[in-house]
C-alpha cells in the first residue's frame, strides 16, 4: 500500500509512521510527505529520505486553485491512501471526491464531540472528564467522516491544553499506526459506515 502523508506542524504522528515502517511493523510505502507550509514535519520526512512537497495557499489566487494543485500533486504519487496527520487545512469537495474513501484524518477529541481546529481546548473548556482521539475517513464536512478508531484519554484536574494534548498525542501516534496497518492488511477496501437517514 502506498500512502501520501500531509502535515502542518511538528510531525510527531508522521514520525510514528516512519518509525513503524523502518522497524518493519507497518508494511506501507510512504511515497511522499506534503505540507501547506514549511514545518518540522517536512524536515522529519527529509531526514528519512522521503520525497516532500509544499503547496502553500499564499501562492494561489483562489482557494479552488490551491485545492486543484494539491489534488494534482498528491495524485502524481498514486497513493492508495492519503493520511492527514496533523494537516490543519480543510480540503474542498472535489479533493475529497478525487480520493473518495481513501483519506484518513486524526483528530484530538472523541468525535462527534469537539470537531474543528481546537478540539483539545474545546473539550477542556466544556469540562469533560474523558476525551481522546478519533481516526476517521475524511468526507466533505469538518471532522464528520465515518469513524475508524477511537481511544479515550482521561482529563486530569491540573491539565492545561498543552498537557492534555501531549497525552492525547501519545495515544494518537499508536492508534494512527495501528489503523493504517489494519487498512493495509485488508484485502478489499474498507468503506465508510453509511450515515443513518432517520433519527
Ligand atoms: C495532532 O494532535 C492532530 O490530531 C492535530 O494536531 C496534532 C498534530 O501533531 N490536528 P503532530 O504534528 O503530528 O505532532
Amino acid at each position: 500500500m502506498r500512502i501520501v502523508v500531509m502535515v502542518s506542524g511538528s510531525g510527531t504522528n508522521l514520525q510514528s509512521i516512519l518509525d513503524a515502517v523502518a522497524a518493519g511493523q507497518l508494511e506501507v510505502e510512504v511515497a511522499a510527505v506534503g505540507a501547506d507550509k514549511p514545518c518540522v514535519g517536512i524536515e522529519r520526512a527529509e531526514r528519512a529520505g522521503i520525497e516532500t512537497f509544499l503547496v502553500e495557499p499564499a501562492d494561489f489566487e483562489t482557494r479552488a486553485e490551491w485545492n486543484r494543485h494539491l489534488e494534482k500533486t498528491v495524485a502524481s504519487f498514486s497513493p492508495d491512501f492519503v493520511i492527514f496527520a496533523g494537516f490543519m487545512r480543510i480540503v474542498d469537495a472535489d479533493f475529497v471526491q478525487q480520493f473518495e474513501n481513501r483519506i484518513i484524518n486524526t483528530h484530538p477529541a472523541l468525535l462527534p464531540s469537539f470537531p474543528g481546529a481546537h478540539g483539545v481546548r474545546d473539550a477542556l473548556d466544556h469540562g469533560v472528564k474523558i476525551t481522546g482521539l478519533t481516526v476517521h475517513f475524511v468526507d466533505s464536512g469538518v471532522d464528520t467522516g465515518s469513524i475508524l478508531a477511537q481511544a479515550a484519554v482521561p482529563v486530569l484536574p491540573e491539565d492545561t491544553e498543552e498537557t492534555l494534548h501531549e497525552r492525547i498525542k501519545v495515544e494518537e501516534r499508536k492508534l494512527l499506526v495501528q489503523t493504517i496497518s489494519e487498512l493495509a492488511a485488508e484485502s478489499s477496501p474498507r468503506l465508510p459506515k453509511e450515515k443513518p437517514q432517520h433519527r
